[in-house]
C-alpha cells in the first residue's frame, strides 16, 4: 500500500504498465490490495477470477470509475473521455509501429491486399464487408497488436456487496480491476509475451485469457466497427503507401493510453516513387 490518498495512483497513471503491474503481480499473485485516486482497490488478474466479476457475478459488480475522477470532470466526461480518447486511433498507431518494424510482416499482409485488390479490379466493385472477411492474416496483426499493446491495461468494477472470491472477501465499496494488460502477457496463456508473433493467433486463446474489448454484458459495443475501420485502412495504406517512423520510435507515453512516443511520427511516401 502507498500513501493514504494519492497511494499507487500517479505511478499506475504514469509508469510502464507493465512495470507497474507484472512488479506488483510478482510479489502478490493473481489478487492484490492497493489504494487508486485513495479508495481500497482489489486488483485481480486470473482468467477465472475477472470471468466471475466481469460475467457470471458481474450483478455484483457495478462499473464504476474513481469518483474523484468523476468529481474532476463529470460522469459523462469520464464516459466520453473513453471515446475521445480514440482508442481505436491508439492500436491503429501501433499497428503502424509493429508493421514498420516488421518489414517481412508488411510486405505478407501487403500481399494479402493485392490479391484482395485483384478481385476487386476483375470484379469491377469497390470492397465489401465479405472482403474484409478474407483478410485473416491483417485481423491477426489486429489482434496480436490488441494484446500486446494493451491499451486499456484495466476496468473498475466496484462490490454492490461483501463477496467472496477466490477465498479472499472483498468488501462491499472496494473497487475491483481486472488487470487484463497482466493476463496479456502472462507467458502462461502467451508464450514468450514480449515477441511480436501474429501467429499464435492461428489458435483460438484459452476462455478468458484475451479482452481487449473487456468480457460480459459491459464490454465494448464497438469491437467490431474498430476492428473494420482499421482492416479498411490497412488495406488502402499497405496498397499504395510506405512509411518511416522519424527519430528513434522506440519510447513509450503514458496518458493514461500507452502510445508511441509524441504519437509516433512518421514519413509517408507513395509507394510508387520507391525506388526499386
Ligand atoms: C480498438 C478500439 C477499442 C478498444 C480497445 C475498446 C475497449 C473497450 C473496453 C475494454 C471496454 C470495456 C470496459 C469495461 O468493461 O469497463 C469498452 C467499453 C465500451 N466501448 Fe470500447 N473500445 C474500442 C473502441 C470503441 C469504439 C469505436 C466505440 C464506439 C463507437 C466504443 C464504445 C464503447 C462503449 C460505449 C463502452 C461501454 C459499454 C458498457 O459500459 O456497457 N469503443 N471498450
Amino acid at each position: 500500500m502507498g500513501w493514504p490518498y494519492l497511494g499507487e495512483t500517479l505511478k499506475l497513471y504514469t509508469q510502464n504498465p507493465n512495470t507497474f503491474f507484472s512488479k506488483r503481480h510478482k510479489r502478490y499473485g493473481d489478487i492484490f490490495k492497493t489504494r487508486i485516486l485513495g479508495y481500497p482497490c482489489v486488483m485481480i488478474s486470473s482468467p477465472e477470477a475477472t470471468k466471475t466479476v466481469l460475467v457470471t457475478h458481474a450483478h455484483l459488480f457495478k462499473p464504476t470509475y474513481p469518483a474523484s475522477k468523476e468529481k474532476i470532470i463529470g460522469p459523462e466526461a469520464v464516459f466520453f473521455q473513453h471515446l475521445a480518447h480514440d482508442t481505436t486511433a491508439s492500436v491503429l498507431t501501433w499497428v503502424l509501429k509493429y508493421l514498420h518494424d516488421n518489414v517481412n510482416l508488411l510486405e505478407a499482409v501487403t500481399e494479402e491486399h493485392e490479391g484482395i485488390k485483384k478481385k476487386l479490379v476483375m470484379e469491377n466493385r469497390g470492397i465489401t464487408w465479405d472482403d474484409t472477411r478474407q483478410m485473416s492474416l491483417s485481423g491477426r496483426v489486429i489482434q496480436e497488436t490488441l494484446r500486446s499493446a494493451s491499451i486499456l491495461s484495466f476496468t473498475f468494477r466496484e462490490a454492490v456487496q461483501d463477496v467472496e472470491l477466490e477465498g479472499y472477501t472483498i468488501p462491499k465499496g472496494w473497487k475491483v480491476l481486472p488487470l487484463f494488460r497482466v493476463i496479456h502477457h502472462s507467458a502462461d496463456f502467451f508464450p514468450q509475451p514480449e515477441t511480436f508473433d501474429p501467429s499464435r493467433f492461428k489458435v483460438a486463446p484459452r476462455p478468458n485469457t484475451f479482452m481487449p474489448f473487456g468480457n460480459g454484458v459491459h464490454s465494448c459495443p464497438g469491437s467490431e466497427l474498430a476492428k473494420l475501420e482499421i482492416l479498411i485502412l490497412l488495406h488502402h495504406l499497405t496498397l499504395s503507401y510506405r512509411w518511416q517512423v522519424v527519430g528513434n520510435g522506440d519510447g513509450i507515453q503514458y496518458c493514461p493510453f500507452p502510445v508511441p512516443k509524441h504519437g509516433l511520427l512518421i514519413n509517408i511516401i507513395p509507394r510508387n516513387k520507391i525506388p526499386n
